[in-house]
């Protein structure tokens, strides 16, 4: 009689012992059944839904359109299909401006989507936020350096902490928020060495993104590392080579991820 072994899901743990012990934890996006399992099955260890699909799904200029119906909805076609990958659900542009409201809106990605974790951007402002989410066992990755929801605060998408001042609040904000409770760090568009500090300084893992080779794992938007996105970030690389299927793709940024060659200095600020 032939026995399969069950899969074990990626959790909170898994993604500490991996910091701990040195293993790249890959994350990447998706926002349907089809490429979920892809990515479930190519050993993503984390699936974001990330509210990027206001962009490569539904083609709007930012993230900011996305509601909390459009994140319930992809992240429930994700998590339906993923065995082993943690998934993650964003919280949308306003849907979390206030404690309550983040814990309404994260219940509803846990209970009717079947999200394992939520993402919020913001530093110094959302500690209250995490603390509340933290204290009701919603577990959270936080996302500093740029934050596509104040895109249009911010005049553009730019480098995060090249200035010295801002770095100092960075790391500061990135300590505050471990200590309220977050679970997991999105460092997005920031230079290599700030990346790397903080990544030494938190027992959190952080996920990079445009932000170096020193974090504890990376994350790419799925349509850019597919070669479908019409203007691809420098942070992001191409991984459809000529003649390689979908799989082999995700199978090659897994690799890369693993083995540390991705991102090569070309996709990194200095
Ligand atoms: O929404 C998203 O896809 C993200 C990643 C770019 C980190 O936040």
């Amino acid at each position: 009689m032939s026995s399969t072994k069950p899969v074990s899901r990626v959790t909170v743990t898994t993604l500490r012992k991996m910091k701990r012990e040195g293993e790249k934890i890959v994350m990447l996006t998706a926002y349907d059944a089809s490429f979920g399992k892809v990515l479930d099955a190519q050993g993503v260890d984390v699936i974001l839904v990330g509210d990027s699909l206001g962009m490569v799904i539904q083609g709007h200029e930012t993230t900011v359109p996305v509601t909390v119906d459009d994140m319930a909805y992809h992240t429930r076609a994700v998590s339906r299909v993923c065995q082993r990958a943690l998934v993650i659900g964003d919280l949308p542009f306003m849907s979390y401006t206030s404690p309550d409201m983040a814990l309404r809106n994260s219940a509803r990605l846990m209970q009717e989507s079947g999200a394992h974790m939520v993402k919020l951007e913001g530093g110094a402002p959302q500690v209250a936020t995490v603390a509340q989410l933290a204290h009701h066992g919603v577990p959270v990755c936080a996302h500093l350096g740029l934050q596509p929801q104040s895109v249009y605060k911010l005049g553009g998408y730019r480098v995060q902490g090249r200035d010295e001042a801002v770095a100092r609040q960075m790391i500061a904000d990135a300590k505050a928020l471990q200590e309220a409770g977050a679970d997991l760090l999105v460092l997005e568009c920031v230079p290599v060495t700030l990346a790397e500090q903080i990544t030494q300084e938190l027992e959190i893992p952080t996920i990079g993104i445009g932000a170096g080779r020193a974090c504890d794992g990376q994350v790419l938007v799925l349509h850019d590392m597919l070669g479908v996105s019409p203007r691809a970030p420098k942070f992001s690389k191409d991984f459809i080579g000529a003649g390689s299927t979908i799989p082999q793709a995700v199978a090659a940024y897994v690799q890369s991820v693993k083995a540390g060659t991705f991102p090569e200095d070309q996709h990194c600020f200095f």
